[in-house]
């Protein structure tokens, strides 16, 4: 039976994240477990961070952005020996099992330490939405609202100067991100892997705009496809639009949470302690399916590949 368990949260940070750590530690209490947090994610883990935590640890917590108990990353947790140390610190503790809030990467460190014999729940935390296992991370809602907000302020500017705006947004190599902002914006264009950039298609739109007299044109960029800056000055010559960029970055990721986020994240630590009071608990994955709370074995859900969702190109090319 499992008496103790541990939480961390791990990778980038995500709006949500606290709410989650105060659902599995209240769950745990309620279950009569003895709760502890790591400091730092995987790494603290293996420097051995790890504290005690009861009720009071948790107030006050639900609305607040980043994560209080920190996050890291860390590229050496691939390696056996640095994982075992990890493992070996959780044995040192006593502590029978541990909750991973984090996205692909943590997922990643889990089933590392459950090679080691330490049974690990993981829970989808990200921004970018690009975990196979969940329609849905914890901080996905509130980052796209984060974009919403920062593009409908561009947006005042933009049409002010009548300019071309490239926005880059997050989301490593997922366009779900993009793909929503530009849906919720109403943008003009918006370039994801989903969604490549067609030069020709998108130049010929902004010169009929200009012809048009329309005043200004949103478009939406993925972070690590192109340079916008470069794409910036063809889009100026190609189409006589006086073009700016902005990259919005890390602001995408602060902010208290939204209600959607904070629910979600309530459902999936409840589910994950649920999963820990099991007569024989095994490491795994939750996620949300279609609003029903899943959960797939670890080696299974970590090789599951993100399905965005079905028809969203085609709505956003049908509203440009
Ligand atoms: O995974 C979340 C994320 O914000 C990605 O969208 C982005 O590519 C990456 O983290 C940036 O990470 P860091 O803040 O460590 O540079």
């Amino acid at each position: 039976m499992i008496r103790k368990i541990a939480i961390l949260t791990s990778g980038g940070d995500a709006p949500g994240m606290n709410a989650c750590l105060r659902a599995c530690i209240r769950a745990g209490l309620y279950q009569g477990k003895e709760m502890y947090v790591v400091y730092d994610g995987l790494r603290g883990l293996v420097e051995g961070d790890i504290r005690q935590v009861n009720k009071d640890f948790t107030q006050d917590i639900i609305n607040r952005g980043g994560t209080i108990i920190r996050s890291a990353r860390i590229p050496e947790f691939k390696e056996e020996a640095v994982s075992k140390k990890a493992a070996d610190n959780l044995r040192d503790f006593e502590i029978d099992a541990l909750i991973g809030i984090g996205g692909d990467g943590t997922f990643r460190g889990l089933q590392a330490l459950s090679k080691h014999g330490v049974i690990c729940i993981g829970i989808p935390g990200t921004i970018d939405n690009d975990v196979g296992s969940t329609d849905e991370t914890i901080g996905f809602a509130t980052a796209l609202n984060t974009i919403c907000d920062c593009v409908d302020k561009l947006k005042d500017t933009s049409g002010s100067h009548q300019r071309c705006s490239l926005i880059e947004v997050m989301g490593r190599h997922c366009g779900d991100l993009a793909m929503f902002a530009a849906l919720a914006e109403g943008a003009e264009g918006v370039i994801c892997v989903e969604h490549p950039l067609k030069k020709e298609v998108l130049f010929r739109k902004l010169r009929k705009m200009k012809a048009q007299n329309k005043s200004h044109a949103i478009i939406i960029v993925s972070e690590n496809l192109l340079d916008i800056n470069e794409l910036a000055g063809e889009i100026a010559k190609e189409t006589g639009f006086d073009t700016r960029t902005e990259v919005l970055g890390r602001l995408q990721r602060g902010g208290s949470p939204t209600a959607h986020d904070r629910i979600l994240a309530a459902r999936f630590g409840a589910k994950a302690v649920e999963l820990l009071c099991d007569k024989e608990p095994t490491s795994r994955i939750v996620g949300i399916k279609q609003n029903e709370i899943v959960d797939y074995p670890i080696d299974e859900a970590v090789e599951m590949k993100h399905r965005h969702t079905h028809g969203l190109r085609d709505l956003i090319d049908m509203l440009q």
